[in-house]
């Protein structure tokens, strides 16, 4: 399979989501889209090196009309997954506001039905995560962020609570 695999400005799940693309590379085609934001927490987390061994596309690196999108025009990848998806990514696809990497991905892969899936931040009421440092804390999305999770959901977009359960549904597309 083909899939474009976008990283977000995210902390929690941002480990677990590169390991999942080390093991997927070995049996898929994969570029990841790292935001730039996503590029300076993967830096504070450790682990922009083990993303640099990806083929990537950085959004620090694009211009402002992010023409590496364009390519959700031309059929290049079967499934768009983001994780981790900040809340500020999330609202951004749910509101139809395309001035990022990240959203502008999205919002072109949903005008041309590539499916797309997400694995938000703030997916629930109260959401455990660990600092760079391994401090273990707890978030309470608001409101709104579980609204734009919801909304994303009733338009068909995919909502995953971990990067592990990507590995899962990956059949459903072949
Ligand atoms: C160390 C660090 C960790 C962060 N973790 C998260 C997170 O888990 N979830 C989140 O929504 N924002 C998080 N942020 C804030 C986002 O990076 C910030 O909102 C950024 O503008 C998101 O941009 P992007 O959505 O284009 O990647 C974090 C910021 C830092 C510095």
């Amino acid at each position: 399979m083909k899939i474009a695999w976008g990283i977000s400005g995210a902390g929690h799940l941002l480990v677990e989501s590169v390991e999942v693309v080390e093991r997927l590379k070995k049996k898929h085609e994969i570029k990841v889209f790292l935001s730039s934001a996503g590029e300076e927490v993967a830096r504070i987390y450790g682990v922009l090196e083990r993303i640099g061994d990806f083929p990537l596309v950085r959004e620090s690196r694009q211009g402002h009309a992010f023409p590496s999108c364009g390519s959700f025009n031309l059929g290049k990848y079967d499934l768009f997954v983001i994780s981790p998806a900040t809340s500020n990514t999330v609202a951004k696809i749910r509101l139809g506001i395309s001035d990022s990497l990240l959203s502008c991905c999205a919002s072109q892969a949903l005008k041309t039905k590539v499916p797309l899936v997400v694995v938000p931040t703030d997916s629930k009421p109260v959401v455990e995560t660990k600092g760079p440092n391994g401090d273990v804390f707890k978030l309470y999305p608001r409101k709104v962020d579980l609204d734009h999770i919801r909304a994303l959901k009733e338009e068909g977009v995919i909502v995953l609570e971990h990067p592990y359960e990507v590995e899962k549904i990956l059949k459903r597309f072949l």
